[in-house]
């Protein structure tokens, strides 16, 4: 029997519910293990808190253990977070946009983390942007990802530019940091490998769900990067289109 042909929207709507079966199935499975886990943490603290008055060389030794094993909770919370809000990025609640306030808004935001750390920050926004539509709520999450991996690339202090500018219609958002940059190797694995970090305690989560919102925005992102240089990350987006649905 030969299998039907179908039409490539029909496919691609396949696909879509496809995927939003399994996505909605991920998160519920996320759900479900973040709440147990979020019990588990709660009562470790309370043991930890109970072996710190001990001063014999067990409650030592056990405090040790149960630190690490609060590490690890941790780390799987983290894991939790950051799938949940990749799994997310489903539909979008579209406006349409100045791109320059909404990152002189997200700067604001972000400067006092920024100043912690030593990174001063330097935007340079173009007056004559076309008007973009964006979800103003997870553009910021993409921009807060990207922002957290440059502060973390730059742990003794750095510069991090923010910059827009319309380029054949389109409106690009670089993000330019000073900081330790990328071999050939983590670059190529970047968008490739799930779940890929080379930090402690990194879930490799960010990227993929900074690709993910760009790309619903009908958007790309592109990242250069030199060890011991910085790393540049470009976000070019469409215009709003006029009247027609997006
Ligand atoms: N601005 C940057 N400078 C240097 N390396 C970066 C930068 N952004 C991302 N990376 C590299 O890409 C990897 C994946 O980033 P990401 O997806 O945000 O996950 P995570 O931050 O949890 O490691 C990081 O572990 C790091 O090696
Ligand atoms: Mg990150």
């Amino acid at each position: 029997m030969t299998a039907p042909v179908l039409l490539a929207d029909e496919e691609r709507q396949r696909y879509a519910a496809q995927y939003a079966e399994i996505a909605t199935l991920a998160g519920g499975l996320a759900h479900e293990i973040r709440n147990p886990l979020s019990t588990i943490s709660l009562n470790l603290e309370l043991l930890v808190e109970d072996v710190a008055t001990g001063d014999s060389a067990r409650d030592r030794r056990m405090l040790r253990k149960l630190q690490t094993v609060q590490r690890e909770c941790g780390h799987l919370e983290t894991i939790l977070e950051d799938f949940l809000r990749f799994v997310r990025v489903g539909e979008l609640d579209r406006a349409p946009c100045d791109l320059n306030e909404v990152v002189r808004e997200f700067v604001e935001f972000f400067q006092p983390e920024a100043a912690a750390a030593g990174v001063e920050i330097s935007p340079h926004f173009d007056s004559h942007l076309p008007v973009v539509e964006l979800d103003r709520t997870l553009f910021r999450q993409a921009l807060f990802n990207l922002a957290r991996n440059a502060l973390q690339a730059m742990p003794q202090g750095g510069l991090l530019e923010l910059q827009t500018a319309p380029q054949d219609g389109r409106v690009l958002l670089t993000l330019i940091d000073n900081g330790v940059g990328m071999s050939p190797e983590t670059l190529a694995s970047l968008f490739n490998k799930v779940f890929f970090s080379t930090k402690p305690g990194g879930t490799g989560l960010g990227l993929p769900t900074v690709r993910r919102i760009v790309e619903a925005h009908r958007g790309a992102v592109t990242v250069d990067s030199a060890p011991a240089r910085g790393t540049r990350v470009t976000i070019s987006l469409p215009p709003a289109s006029r009247g027609e649905p997006a």
